[in-house]
């Protein structure tokens, strides 16, 4: 049995990643964690869990962690992440970032991007990248994996068959991405917060998006050649999911029906993607660890979609399908 402490545990993807290891076979809490004054008995800082873990959140104790935990889901911000993780890795833990510190490989672009100096470059190094689909390997010997952003999920999982075998042109992708409030975490801020977000429909981050070095770095890697993508992000009036539409300009003349088996042949093995016949949808995918996909042609261009929940294939469910590759154990456990 894996033991499992979650570091950022009232947060919305730690409330989510307890969620998922209630139902998991092989893999218990043993250990939720919280800022002092977010802590108490787990059913009574998240009534739904009332009844189903007796855990309590408590302030995080080195001390008592080490020993008590095989792995650390770490729900904790960007900047504030890379605090903890040289800690948690101390402590001889396995670790699983949910943050953006441990992705970007230059430090000089996470530096412009985040706007703070990196401070754990020694660990920035081994930390595998946790997009299971095309790193799976990487991560079985992994100590420390970077879990993917949510929007770079959708976009890399939407494009990563026409990059690997080289259908696209690299230099104008363009990625047009709707997430739901979740997305931003639970502190509201004044975009995110319900009377903004309630019956609207906004673009935000204009050019400017900090996942979008983190889909050139990755998109470049699977392509084996410099990609460039210009990345927008809307937010929604729902609480779950993130739609991506990406528009590429193929190399040569291909049709949908060719693209279609190319993404089928591509996923075939992979348990969490699924390639459909239309434009997918949010709420088909809202609560699980899925990743919908549609592929087509449009006026000369190629247009792939994606459909994921940003809590879970985005973050919890991804981390958790990590944590299984990294202790060698069925990767859908608790997932499927
Ligand atoms: N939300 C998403 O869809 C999503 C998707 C992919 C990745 N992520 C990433 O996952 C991480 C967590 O996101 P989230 O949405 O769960 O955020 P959140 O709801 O704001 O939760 C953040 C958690 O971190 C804790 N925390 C904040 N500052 C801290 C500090 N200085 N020291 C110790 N603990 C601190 C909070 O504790 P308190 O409750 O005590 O404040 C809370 O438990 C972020 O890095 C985010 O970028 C989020």
């Amino acid at each position: 049995m894996i033991r499992v402490a979650i570091i950022g545990a009232s947060g919305y993807t730690g409330a989510e990643s307890v969620r998922i290891i209630l139902r998991h076979s092989e893999a218990k809490l043993v250990y939720l964690t919280a800022l002092a004054e977010e802590c108490g008995e787990v059913g009574e800082v998240f009534p739904q869990f009332k009844g189903r873990c007796d855990l309590q959140i408590e302030p995080l104790d080195f001390d008592k962690l080490s020993g008590l935990a095989d792995v650390a889901l770490c729900c904790l911000p960007h900047k504030v992440s890379m605090g903890f993780v040289p800690k948690l890795l101390e402590a001889g833990l396995k670790v699983i970032d949910f943050s953006a510190d441990y992705r970007l490989k230059d430090i000089e672009v996470y530096e412009k991007f985040y706007g703070v100096e990196h401070t754990d470059r020694a660990n920035l190094e081994s930390a595998v990248y946790g997009l299971p689909e095309l790193f799976r390997e990487q991560m079985k010997d992994a100590e420390l994996v970077a879990n993917p952003g949510c929007y770079p999920t959708g976009a890399l999982l939407a494009i990563a068959p026409l990059l690997k075998e080289a259908v696209v042109k690299t230099g104008s992708i363009i990625v047009n991405a709707v997430t739901g409030s979740s997305g931003a975490g639970k502190n509201p801020s004044i975009k995110f917060h319900f009377p903004n977000m309630n019956e609207n429909f906004f673009a935000y981050g204009v050019g400017s998006h900090r996942h979008m070095p983190e889909m050139e770095q990755i998109a470049s890697q699977i392509a084996g050649c410099d990609v460039q993508i210009l990345f927008q992000p809307h937010a929604g009036p729902f609480d779950r999911g993130i739609l991506s539409t990406v528009y590429c300009q193929p190399k040569a003349k291909i049709s949908s029906e060719k693209l279609s088996k190319l993404y089928k042949d591509f996923y075939s093995s992979e348990p969490f993607v699924q390639i459909c016949e239309d434009g997918p949808a949010v709420k088909d995918v809202a609560g699980t660890n899925y990743c919908h996909i549609f592929v087509t042609c449009a006026k000369g261009r190629i247009v792939s979609f994606s459909a994921i929940d940003n809590l879970v294939k985005g973050a919890s469910g991804q981390a958790i399908q990590n944590m299984n590759i990294v202790f060698g154990l069925e990767e859908t456990l608790g997932l499927a």
